[in-house]
């Protein structure tokens, strides 16, 4: 938000949203300073009874989803194949990086649309996942891989040896893909480079990239925030800004939904909203 907005703000109040406290740190220096109980929302932990609260599921289904439909209109063919009397269409080929909310929600509906989907992602456990969506699984699955998820489910930074190989694997994959979405993140760091500048040039002219993690520095190169951007062989990357926000109405819908559930759980019928400093879901989203 705005900070102007903050001086309306009474001393003592509670703000609950996403605040994006990593790339906004000066924002919640200023919260504290105004004696505002920040809380973000992106930090709720990832246990059964805040399911209904995780915003950043929420809103990265969503944009999973979205970012599909998206390439589907900046693609100037077809995503399924059409044999017809005038002759065969061929069938898209759709590569999702990153396999997380965002990502599985990429593949189904990729394959919907009847593309040829397959996936990376540097967490063993998404390779089942993938395959049950009918996407095949692309990646280098040595020991490193094979350990590449922390306690919380959420990938680790990989050495500079396996992003080698796995760039490697992905040089020869992605020459003859015509969609490519990436939504490869680590939480609180910049996001990881898994497109780089050769691999854009290999592809085909007409093939559009999105970059779904381009607010947290993109996972492709030459890609911008805000932009499309079509490269010098006819490769489009685009790199919308808040991509939630491109499909609102759904995404008010669901992170209405979660704000809702956060304050009903905080609710107490005598006292209104109480915050209990020993609850895993308050020490987790205080800033
Ligand atoms: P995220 O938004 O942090 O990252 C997206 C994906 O990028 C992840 O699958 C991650 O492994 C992948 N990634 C990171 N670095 C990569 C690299 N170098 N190459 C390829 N892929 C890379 O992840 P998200 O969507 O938040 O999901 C994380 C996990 O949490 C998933 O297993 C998800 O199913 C789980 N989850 C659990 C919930 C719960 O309440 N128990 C709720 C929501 C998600």
């Amino acid at each position: 938000g705005d900070l102007d907005e903050l001086a309306l703000i009474k001393r003592g109040a509670l703000l609950f949203a996403i605040l994006n406290p990593y790339n906004s740190r000066d924002h919640v220096a200023a919260y504290a300073a105004a004696g505002v109980n920040a809380f973000a929302m992106e930090f709720m932990p990832r246990i059964t009874r805040a399911q209904v609260m995780d915003v950043l599921s929420s809103q990265a289904n969503l944009a999973g989803y979205k970012a599909v439909v998206d390439a589907a209109s900046e693609y100037g063919r077809a995503y399924p194949m059409m044999m017809t009397a005038a002759g065969t269409v061929p069938p898209a080929r759709a590569f999702i990086m990153g396999v997380g909310v965002a990502g599985l929600q990429a593949i189904a509906t990729a394959k919907r649309l009847g593309a040829i989907v397959s996936a990376t992602d540097v967490r063993p456990a998404v390779k089942e996942q993938v395959q049950s969506l009918g996407g095949s699984f692309v990646a280098v699955e040595n020991d490193e891989f094979k350990q590449a998820e922390t306690a919380g489910g959420y990938a680790k930074e990989m050495s500079d040896d396996y992003k080698r190989q796995q760039a490697a694997l992905v040089a020869e994959h992605i020459k003859k893909q015509d969609i490519v979405i990436t939504t490869a993140l680590i939480p609180g760091r910049k996001a990881p480079i898994l497109v780089t500048r050769e691999h854009v040039a290999s592809m085909k002219p007409g093939s559009v990239i999105i970059d779904l993690a381009v607010e947290q520095g993109g996972n492709v190169e030459g890609s911008e925030l805000g932009k499309v951007v079509t490269t010098e062989n006819g490769v489009k990357i685009v790199g919308h800004a808040n991509y939630p926000s491109r499909i609102a109405e759904s995404a008010s819908l669901l992170y209405a939904k979660n704000l809702l559930a956060l304050l009903q759980a905080l609710h107490d019928k005598e006292k209104g909203i109480t915050l209990n400093w020993d609850d895993e879901i308050v020490k987790a989203i205080a800033l």
